[in-house]
């Protein structure tokens, strides 16, 4: 079931249980989970740009978001590429993500890096199980996952450097954030 919920299962082959997924279903989970995760990420920073987008923090908002969008388009271009069925869920992330975004800076603009922090944590653990999963596997897909797994540790250095941790109930916060981006990933992976 642990093996399962990280999409593992590539370099044992011979570790398999029964209900597990096969390597490629694994990788096409990975992907599925990847895109749904990059497209929330990018909704979000368009929901905390719709209400600080004309503020100080626009800037580095903006780079963001910029970055979270070339990840979107790379997982986009590998659902087609590698003919994996998008998440059924898009239409909610879609609304979700936004909200979260847009919630959080309504809060301040603190409040709006606590957010970036903890999803950005969330994703570099979810990019970590990834890669140690892939093993020697899928050596482009692992660098992909690398490449943007710095970026989203960039992105959470960005959410310390503007006083994150000085938003009210920043672990309150943090940790709700972290556990909803938790359950969205696990259930990204297979609806
Ligand atoms: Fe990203
Ligand atoms: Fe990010």
């Amino acid at each position: 079931m642990v093996g399962a919920q990280q999409g593992v299962g590539m370099s044992e082959s011979g570790g398999r249980l029964p209900g597990d997924p096969t390597a490629a279903e694994a990788v096409e989970r990975m992907i599925r989970v990847d895109h749904a995760g990059e497209f929330g990420a990018s909704r979000i920073y368009a929901g905390q740009l719709a209400v600080l987008g004309r503020g100080a923090k626009g800037d580095v908002l903006r780079h963001m978001k910029a970055q979270e969008q070339h990840h979107l388009d790379t997982f986009s271009d590998l659902i087609v590429r590698r003919r994996v069925r998008p998440t059924a869920l898009l239409p909610f992330w879609n609304v979700a993500g936004f909200a979260l975004g847009a919630a959080t800076a309504l809060l301040g603009e603190r409040a709006a890096m606590a957010c970036t922090v903890a999803v950005e944590e969330t994703i570099d653990a979810h990019y970590a199980a990834q890669t140690a999963a892939l093993g020697e596997d899928e050596p482009e897909l692992r660098a992909t996952i690398e490449t943007f797994r710095a970026e989203e540790l960039e992105h959470r250095d960005i959410g310390l450097a503007h006083d994150a941790e000085g938003a009210p109930g920043y672990r309150l916060l943090t940790g709700v954030i972290k556990a909803g981006c938790r359950v969205a990933i696990a259930i990204s992976e297979r609806v």
